[in-house]
């Protein structure tokens, strides 16, 4: 930031999403000059003496010269709030430099280590995939397998009149000339070549940083310093550091010590230097793996396994082999290959030198090993496998990409010659002890059986007995964690067996999928949407797909968010600090300690507070700063404020607070049912005759469902900037939120000023989804309060961990259903009650309970229906909007008593949901009328889109043919209701301004979080006034420009900014129309020029009425409906519970779109977010109410692998809507809904599962069907082995909230 190079961005600081991604260049003797990737947040200062580092701004600009990567991901719409955008760019440009034409593996191999929240990634591979072998663009000429323009149309089977015009066209692309790039630095290598026998030294405020140039002098170092820390990748070390509070006052960077990065071919096998890093490590072996025997190789081919999953490659790149085996980590993924494989390490000293083979001894602790504090790893030996050896290694995690191991393991079985006799056995496993672990007994038992089925059932059995878990191990997930040691053997035997075939007869045909190794297929996609009608004028850029207006800008890291914000002369930094307790009251605080700490300049607490302490979105019901009570961990106590984040942040640690704990700790759903914990008032919505429904039916089926909440994990955490002006009480504030007048209001409250003093002013954010729409105000507030008590400016960035832990997420949900239904599967009679887990303060929580409400019956028609929902208090922090809001839970659990009836009449779901779709002019649970419904449009089209029928035939053959894979379908339709449901926030105001040059400001209510209001905005306003988008500007949303604001929220921004914008425009316009008769034959800006005066206006657009009655069902809470389907299909590995997302069609109602781009990458990064939300984003709580899941590296959303590997959106055609602004309709929120398919499709396959095991009927399945929840469902011998803990009978090392 001193540089002004604030391109680079900061998303977590713990090397899991990417957005800090730099080049990395370097000249190492060995290897001549090497450039990669690397995660700038990992990446310490001192490791990059002699290296070239190239950030975003390094490679282009919108100014200068835009880059062929920068250029490709904005222009093929891959860039929605940008905040991922630059670390994706350097992830591409750092593998182009060292590959001008990949393959499109080579990308994905890229980009295992990025993260984007929002666009869903498909338009990123799509739009780089013109770089690659397979798909670079030939401009429309052809080449040999065709033209990628038209491609697309003839392999998806698609007419042309389908498919309109793509989004983009590649062949507007600049081309990439490799030629063209900033040469290595050549003083570099002068300078390496000459730094032989330098050591070097650097010290900083707290540490000692020394890099020794010789192994002698590392020795010497280390017999001096025992206790330093080595750190070469800094992938471990930083984050203790950062995240476990740990300090290394010296430290000794072996890195370039030539002895400790040597590879040595020797007759045992491969000798890699402890410092070579994991990405030299697969190069060495894959090469290897090309020259050698087949059975020399297996060791290697299981290493190289377990690197293709090892974290991103950004961390592969830096990452070395020493520090993962030194590091000692339970879940390290190469210590139980090394570890079965019988690995020599070479450790040394300056006493000498010793070897010794790695196995269970070698962890005598957790996170120890047997190496003395002056001995040092010098090398690792990797052997060959013999003849007659067999190894494999498995890794079994949450999200196949970048992510860590929950059970992971080594096999290695040695036979008699010429027989299936164990003459050596060896299985290691992690994440089953506090260290990599050897199943000895088991090993010992089947030596000398034969490889059969009777060795099968001893090893399990005996597995079962011997790698058990406490139920209340730390991880959690014990009866899958004990299921997977029994269900990765049964792999490895199956693999063995079918390579034993000439011995023993083979696998059945069927069982052979449990022995595939993963491939990934890439990616291939269609987007369908209806192209502008023929005649509309080309300067009219309604309905075109035009690119997001800041896309180039976030390419380039030029694009300015809160926290790029210059530093001010005189600005400080703020720290939170947070209660470690969920109940308790608050009996001392002492802030002695922190506040002689360096750079410390004050302490904040509720005392401080001018104004009011109390504050909240509807009802003031929570503290800014807790006063004598904290009701939850992470309740924001007071702030420090020092000079630097550094130091803020180390003074906050050192604040002491004790506590006095309260009873009673309300942490989950059931916790609060049991104290009848709720937040008033308990909403009913309630039509027809329940009684009579019930009695009416053939059947009535009682089930129960829960549904985990979401973090909201926009890219670019909760960020303010608060500049008091100095005069009459005036603040200015910069913040990253939705909601500017809310934050106003709340701040002006706080400081005890008229609002009319305080202005709010967003430029961009990155990313919101609902997060920043009221929790982001208490942040601001708290900055606030420490910038008037100081009278400067004061900033604060939440870390990504902070963030997690303060901000709250989407409710979790807990549904009962009681359902009545007839023999076709018509649902009569439907009783449902949810509870939510609101947290500890209302927040927005009640009108996500309504809309939760107002969606319980999805797409249903059902004649006597009643829901209530109660909205739960708990000692959580508060829960909070989130795309969606209530609607994705609501439907969730509707979808779950459709596919019960559908089961336990044994008919195909999708017939049941046909059967019971609402019908133009039926009536809502809420009376409101259904009319220009499309559902019924949708689901017919989706149907055969996806071809459905084939595909469901191919899944049944594809079922018999599989035993341990089983594929699953579902095809799931959502109706969303558009409006905010407190009628009177559907208003929204714009400004605009002409200047005399002809240029527009246009200004307007909504604020820009990647979404792409502010280019629709700009789209609207360019078709009013007739003129170019290039003239229309927006710089900001203020609330000094446009006051009294809603939050931008409920999807209904474009409709209500949109009307708005309209509105001005057009009075404007006719203002103008006197100067346009008077002089018919000028142009705008003659016009404009002569008419000064009227050149401002600010109007109000808003939906007329609007309103709901809870007491008497009665009015209207909608506008209208968007209405959609998706059709899904997933396969699921029965023993893993892994899944991998096939297919998915998504047919869409968005009206006349605006923008099929946006629209598209709306639908896109909403199912994307679905998918995160019903297949894999668990938040773990402690039972004390502690949050573990602080960070991407627990807490996981989809990845680029997990995006389905076909996918096509349409956007439905000829769907005008008369209720929205040039007939478009809302899209943010309802395509999210659209991922519930893939939810039912995972079903679908355990149902086929469960029949293998002779089970059928209703089952329940909680969301998100994590690989836990899909392999505890597959019931079969190996979960009989295990069974669970019985409940109440332990504590649990965290729990369902
Ligand atoms: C985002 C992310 C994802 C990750 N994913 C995975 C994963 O999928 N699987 C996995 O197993 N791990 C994973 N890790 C953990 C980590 O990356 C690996 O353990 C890595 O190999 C550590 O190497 P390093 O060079 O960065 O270690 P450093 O942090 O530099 O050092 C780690 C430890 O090793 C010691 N050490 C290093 N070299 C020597 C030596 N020569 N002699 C003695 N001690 C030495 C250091 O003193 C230190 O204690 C991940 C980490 C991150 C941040
Ligand atoms: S900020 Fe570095 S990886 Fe997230
Ligand atoms: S565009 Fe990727 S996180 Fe927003």
């Amino acid at each position: 930031s001193h540089l002004g190079l604030t391109g680079t961005k900061l998303g977590c600081a713990e090397g899991g999403c990417g957005a800090c991604t730099v080049m990395l260049s370097k000249y190492q003797p060995h290897l001549s000059k090497v450039h990669h990737s690397v995660n700038g947040c990992l990446a310490p200062l001192c490791s990059l003496h002699h290296c070239a580092v190239t950030t975003v701004e390094g490679i282009g600009s919108v100014a200068g010269k835009l880059h062929p990567v920068q250029e490709r991901i904005a222009k093929s719409h891959g860039s929605q709030c940008g905040f991922c955008t630059p670390g994706i760019v350097m992830s591409l440009y750092a593998l182009l430099r060292n590959n001008p034409t990949p393959r499109m593996a080579d990308i994905e191999e890229a980009f295992q280590g990025n993260l984007c929240r929002c666009t869903g990634y498909r338009p990123i591979l799509e739009g780089y995939k013109t770089f690659t072998k397979e798909r670079s663009c030939c401009g429309g000429k052809g080449m040999e397998n065709g033209c990628c323009m038209t491609n697309r149309v003839e392999t998806k089977g698609y007419t042309d009149e389908m498919l309109p015009a793509p989004l983009y066209n590649p062949a507007d692309f600049l081309p990439l000339d490799p030629t063209q790039e900033i040469i290595f630095p050549p003083e570099l290598m002068s300078l390496c070549k000459g730094q032989s026998s330098q050591q070097l030294r650097f010290r900083g405020e707290r540490v000692l940083w020394l890099q020794p140039a010789s192994l002698d002098q590392l020795l010497e170092l280390k017999t001096q310093y025992p206790n330093a820390k080595m750190v070469v990748g800094n992938t471990e070390v930083g984050i203790e550091m950062k995240f476990k509070n740990l300090l290394y006052p010296v430290i000794l960077a072996p890195g370039y010590i030539p002895e400790l990065n040597t590879i040595q071919h020797t007759d045992e096998g491969i000798v890699f230097g402890a410092s070579c890093s994991l990405t030299l490590l697969g190069d060495v072996l894959k090469a290897a793996v090309g020259k050698l025997p087949l059975y020399q190789t297996e060791v290697f081919n299981a290493v190289l396994e377990q690197l293709r999953w090892f974290a991103g490659l950004q961390i592969r790149n830096v990452a070395a082999i020493g520090g993962n085996i030194m590091t000692a980590s339970p879940i390290s993924d190469l210590n139980p290959v090394f570890m079965a494989a019988g690995c020599k390490l070479t450790l040394m000293s300056k006493g000498g030198e010793r070897v010794v083979v790695m196995d269970e001894k070698f962890f005598p602790g957790y996170r120890k090993t047997i190496l003395t504090p002056e001995e040092v790893l010098l090398c690792v030996l990797i052997p060959y496998t013999k003849k007659g050896q067999h190894f494999a290694a498995y890794k079994q995690s949450p999200r196949r990409e970048d992510d860590i191991s929950i059970v992971t393991s080594g096999m290695s079985v040695t036979f008699a010659e010429g027989s299936t006799v164990v003459k050596h056995l060896a299985l290691s496993y992690g994440g089953m002890a506090a260290t990599t672990v050897m199943a000895k007994n088991t090993a010992s038992r089947l030596l000398g059986k034969q490889w059969g089925e009777e060795l099968l059932q001893d090893a399990c059995s005996s597995l079962a007995e011997e790698m058990t878990l406490h139920p209340s191990a730390p991880g959690g997930m014990v009866t899958y964690r004990r299921t997977l040691t029994l269900s990765l053997f049964y792999k490895f035997y199956l693999t063995v067996q079918q390579k034993l075939g000439a011995y023993i007869e083979g696998v059945r045909d069927d069982y052979i999928s449990a022995t595939e190794i993963y491939h990934q297929t890439s990616p291939s996609s269609v987007q369908i949407f209806q192209a502008v009608p023929d005649g509309q004028k080309e300067e009219d850029v309604v309905g075109r797909p035009m690119m997001h207006l800041s896309a180039l800008k976030q390419a380039t890291g030029e694009a300015v968010y809160c926290d790029d914000i210059p530093l001010y002369e005189n600005e400080l930094y703020l720290c939170l600090i947070t209660s470690t307790k969920a109940h308790a009251t608050i009996q001392s605080i002492d802030t002695a300690e922190a506040e002689s700490m360096p750079g410390v300049v004050t302490c904040v607490f509720a005392k401080d507070i001018p104004g009011s302490n109390m504050t909240g979105p509807i009802v003031y019901d929570e503290t800014v700063l807790a006063d004598d009570t904290v009701t939850c961990v992470g309740h924001i106590i007071g702030a420090v404020v020092a000079d630097t984040q550094a130091h803020a942040q180390r003074a906050a640690k050192a604040v002491r607070i004790t506590y006095q704990e309260l009873q009673p700790v309300i942490i989950t759903i059931q916790d609060a049912i049991t104290h009848q914990s709720f937040f008033q008032p308990v909403r009913t919505i309630q039509r027809g005759d329940l009684d009579q429904g019930f009695t009416q039916a053939d059947h009535i089926l009682e089930g129960e469902m829960h549904m985990g909440g979401q973090e909201h994990f926009y890219l670019e955490t909760n960020v303010t900037v608060a500049v008091p002006k100095g005069e009459d009480g005036e603040m200015e504030l910069f913040v990253s939120t939705q909601s500017a007048t809310k934050t106003q209001s709340l701040v002006a409250k706080a400081l005890g000023v008229p609002a009319s003093r305080v202005v709010i002013r967003v430029k961009r954010m990155g990313g919101g989804f609902g997060g920043k729409e009221s929790r982001s105000t208490t942040l601001s507030t708290v900055v606030a309060v420490a910038a008037q008590k100081l009278k400067r400016p004061v900033r604060c960035m939440l870390d990504r961990d902070e963030d997690m832990l303060v901000t709250g997420g989407r409710h979790p949900f807990y549904g009962r259903y009681k359902v009545g239904f007839m023999k076709s599967g018509k649902v009569v009679a439907l009783e449902v009650t949810y509870y939510s887990n609101a947290g500890n303060s209302m927040d927005l929580s009640l009108s996500i309970m309504e809309r939760a409400l107002f969606h319980m019956e999805n797409s249903y028609s059902i004649a006597n229906i009643r829901g209530r929902g109660y909205v739960c208090k708990t000692h959580l922090p508060s829960n909070t909007a989130f795309r969606g809001f209530g609607g994705p839970q609501g439907m969730l659990i509707a979808e779950s008593w459709m596919s019960d009836v559908a089961l336990s009449l044994g008919l195909p779901a999708e017939q049941v949901r046909r059967l019971n779709m609402y019908i133009q002019g039926e009536r809502t649970p809420y009376s409101q009328i259904l009319d220009h419904i499309t559902l019924d449009r949708c689901w017919d089209q989706c149907l055969e889109i996806s071809s459905f029928t084939q595909r469901r035939a191919g899944i049944e053959t594809y079922n018999r043919d599989h035993r341990w894979t089983k594929r699953g379908l579902s095809v799931v339709p959502t109706k969303f209701g558009i409006s905010f449901t407190a009628a009177f926030l559907n208003q929204a105001g714009a400004l605009a301004h002409i200047y005399t040059d002809g240029s527009v400001l246009l200004t307007h209510g909504g604020t820009e979080m990647g979404q792409g209001l502010n280019t629709k905005m700009v789209q609207v306003a360019s078709r009013t006034l007739g003129i170019p988008s290039s003239k229309i500007h927006i710089t900001e949303t203020s609330t000094n420009t446009v006051p009294n604001t809603s939050p931008t929220a409920a999807s209904a921004s474009s409709d209500l900014n949109g009307a708005a914008v309209h509105n001005a425009c057009e009075i404007l316009l006719h203002r103008l129309e006197p100067y346009k008769t008077k002089n018919p034959k000028g142009c705008w800006e003659d016009w404009v020029s002569t008419c000064q005066s009227y050149t401002v206006l600010f109007l109000i657009g808003w939906t007329p009425d609007l309103g709901y009655d809870f007491e008497t069902n009665t009015g209207r809470p909608f506008n209208y409906f968007s209405y959609g389907v998706a059709c899904s299909e997933v396969e699921i590995d029965c023993l893993t519970g892994s899944h991998k997302n096939i297919h998915t069609s998504i047919v869409i109602d968005v009206g006349n779109s605006l923008n099929p781009a946006l629209d598209i990458g709306q639908v896109e990064g909403g199912f994307m977010q679905g998918v995160g939300l019903y297949t894999l984003e668990e938040l773990k709580y402690s039972p004390e109410g502690y949050l573990f899941t602080r960070g991407p590296g627990m807490y996981k959303i989809p990845a680029f692998g997990d995006i389905p590997t076909d996918l096509t959106v349409s956007l439905l055609r000829d769907a005008p809507n008369d209720k929205a602004i040039f007939s478009s309709k809302a899209i943010g929120e309802p395509p999210l809904f659209l991922a519930a398919s893939v939810f039912f499709a995972i079903k679908d396959a355990i149902i086929a599962a469960r029949k293998e095991s002779g089970l059928s009927g209703p089952f329940r399945l909680d969301s998100p069907a994590t690989p836990e929840r899909i392999r505890n469902a597959c019931e079969d011998r190996f979960t009989k082995l295990c069974p669970p803990a019985e409940p109440g009978t332990f504590t649990p090392w965290a729990v369902v909230v």
